[in-house]
This record gives structure tokens, sequence and C-alpha cells, in this order.
């Protein structure tokens, strides 16, 4: 078959098929309704037409079975519909804790993704097969949308907060990247493909390019080169600014009396919008580092974050909670 043409893409992740599945019951469900709606409505046309001197047409008020038959009738159906597609869409959303994080940046018109290893790529991601990768995902400037047909697979890139998208690839090969969300002039321009390798092939490619630093080291670099330890201790002493070693997955206190969870979101609006959320017994004197860093440059700052978290030692007696 012409690969450039297919009505219907191939299924190359692990919820493919359990996609098709359910789509293809929805059609099926339509198709029987619809047609034998489409044919009543002609018997009957046919049946009670004027001329017609063998049928009572006399308007009786329908009997209550009837009523009821099709109030209860669709309930059972459209419930076996919603948990099949709630079901699916938890194994969807749920990413699983061993997947391997990759960073995607959407930015007018283009794809830029880093691998955990630091390799960096534009509009073409490289993943091993038969593994889970989760994406985390931001846009630079307006709403774009990551969709991967083959993996049946769609989700927004929006500018101010994260979001994520896991799949685990089941096909070697190469498959296309669009965006799905109109982004501006060159939306249509704004594809790209995802490669499918062997877990061999796939060390070996990350071993190869040129930009190999992981973001965490990137990370570190700018830590110093903003100076932001002249104010977050990396020790757990007190500075200007809360330490920052430890910190990440734990909760922390604001002085607005909030208790939120320091994840990938909270650091991110701390580093754009330190006002909007002080930790408890500081002062609102960090300033933005919106326009200086940009949102690639953040998240290797929360990498470098993360990797202190899982440095540092568990003696140190903190609490989760
Ligand atoms: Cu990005 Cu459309």
């Amino acid at each position: 078959m012409n690969k450039e043409f297919q009505l219907f893409p191939e299924a190359a992740s692990s919820v493919a098929s359990s996609v098709d599945e359910l789509y293809f019951f929805l059609i099926g469900l339509t198709i029987f309704f619809s047609v034998l709606v489409a044919g009543l409505i002609l018997y009957f046309a046919i049946k009670y037409r004027r001329g017609n001197r063998h049928v009572d047409r006399l308007q009786h008020p329908a009997p209550i079975w009837l009523e009821l038959s099709w109030i209860l009738f669709p309930i059972p159906i459209l419930l076996f519909i919603f948990f099949w597609g709630a079901s699916l869409f938890f194994k969807i959303y749920r990413p699983p804790d061993n997947a391997t994080e990759i960073t995607v940046v959407a930015e007018q018109w283009m794809w830029k993704l880093q691998q955990p290893s630091g390799r960096r790529e534009v509009d073409t991601l490289h993943v091993p097969m038969n593994q889970p990768v989760r994406l985390k995902m931001i846009s630079q400037d307006v709403i774009h949308s990551f969709y991967v047909p083959a993996f049946r697979l769609k989700q927004d890139v929006i500018p101010g907060r994260y979001s994520t998208l896991w799949f685990e690839p089941t096909k070697e090969g190469e498959f296309q990247l669009f965006c799905a969300e109109y982004c501006g002039t060159e939306h249509s321009q704004m594809i790209g493909k995802v490669v499918v390798m062997e877990p061999n092939e796939y060390q070996n490619w990350l071993a190869g390019g040129t930009t190999n630093e992981p973001p965490e080291v990137t990370g570190a670099k700018l830590f110093e080169q903003y100076r932001c330890g002249s104010c977050h201790t990396l020790d757990g002493t007190r500075g200007r600014g809360p330490s920052l070693i430890g910190i990440f997955g734990k909760q922390v206190r604001l002085n607005n009396g909030r208790v939120v969870k320091v994840d990938d979101d909270y650091i991110r609006k701390s580093i754009y919008t330190p006002a909007a959320q002080v930790v408890e017994g500081y002062q609102p004197i960090m300033p933005t580092y919106e326009g200086q860093l940009s949102e690639e440059a953040v998240m290797q700052i929360i990498a470098y974050m993360k990797s202190m978290t899982q440095q540092a030692p568990a003696a140190q007696g903190e609490k989760t909670e």
C-alpha cells in the first residue's frame, strides 16, 4: 500500500490497539443505531402513508413501557462506554514510575527535545522500543499540541505550565509528529518525526552527538552563573532565601499559610514569579528571572535541584510531611 497515504495510521504504541478497539466499537454502535432508526422511519413512512386505509391512524398516547424502555435501555450501553473510556483514559494519562523523562520545549515553529543523557535534537525524537518514555512539555510562546497518530496520542503543550505525555513504542521505525493546535503562520510546517530504535541502538545513538551535557550539569552551571547560591545555600543552612538541598517532592508552608508541594511547576513559578509563592519566614526579595532564563534553562535548573535531592544524605532527618 502507498505509505504516503493511509486511511488508518499504523498502530505503534502500547495503547494504540486499545484506542482503536474503543473507536471501532463507537463507530459500529453508531452505524447500528443510525441504520435502525433510518430503517424504521422509512418503514413507518410507507406503512402509515396517506391513502393506506388498512391501518388505524388515530393518535394513541405511547404506553408507559415504551416510554420507559427508551430511557432504560440506553443507560447500560452508555455506562459501559463511560467505564471503558475512563479505564483507557487512566491507562493513557498515568505515566509509570520507571519511564525515561525527555523534555520538550515547543516554540514557533519547532520542537526542541532533550534526552536525560543530555543529547539534544530539534523536530526529531529518538526513543527506545518497548520502554516507557515520559515527555515533560512546555511552550515558550503559544499553545501547541504534540500529536503522534501512530501512537494514538495527543497532548496540548501550553505556555506557563508543564504538561505530560507518556507512551511505550512497540514498533521500530519512523513515525510522524504533528503540531495539532493552530499556532501561527507556519503551524503546518511544525512537523517532525519520532524514531523508535532497538534499545541497544538507542544507547549507541545517545553516546553520539556533540551536546552530551546532562541537564542537571547545565543546571548547576546556570545556578553558578546567576548567583542563585548567594541567597539559597546548598548545605541546609539558612540564607536570605530557603536552602534548596533536599526539598524536591517535599511540602513547604508559604507566608499566606498555604502548604504546597515542591514540584516542577512550583520551582518554575518560583523562578519566574517569585513573589507569588514566598516561603513562610522569608521576605519577597527575589527578583524575577522571566526574560533572562528560557524554558529550557528553567528545566535544567529543576533537573539540578532534583539531582541534589537524590544525592541529599538521608541522615539529615527531614520529614516528608
Ligand atoms: Cu505549533 Cu501548531
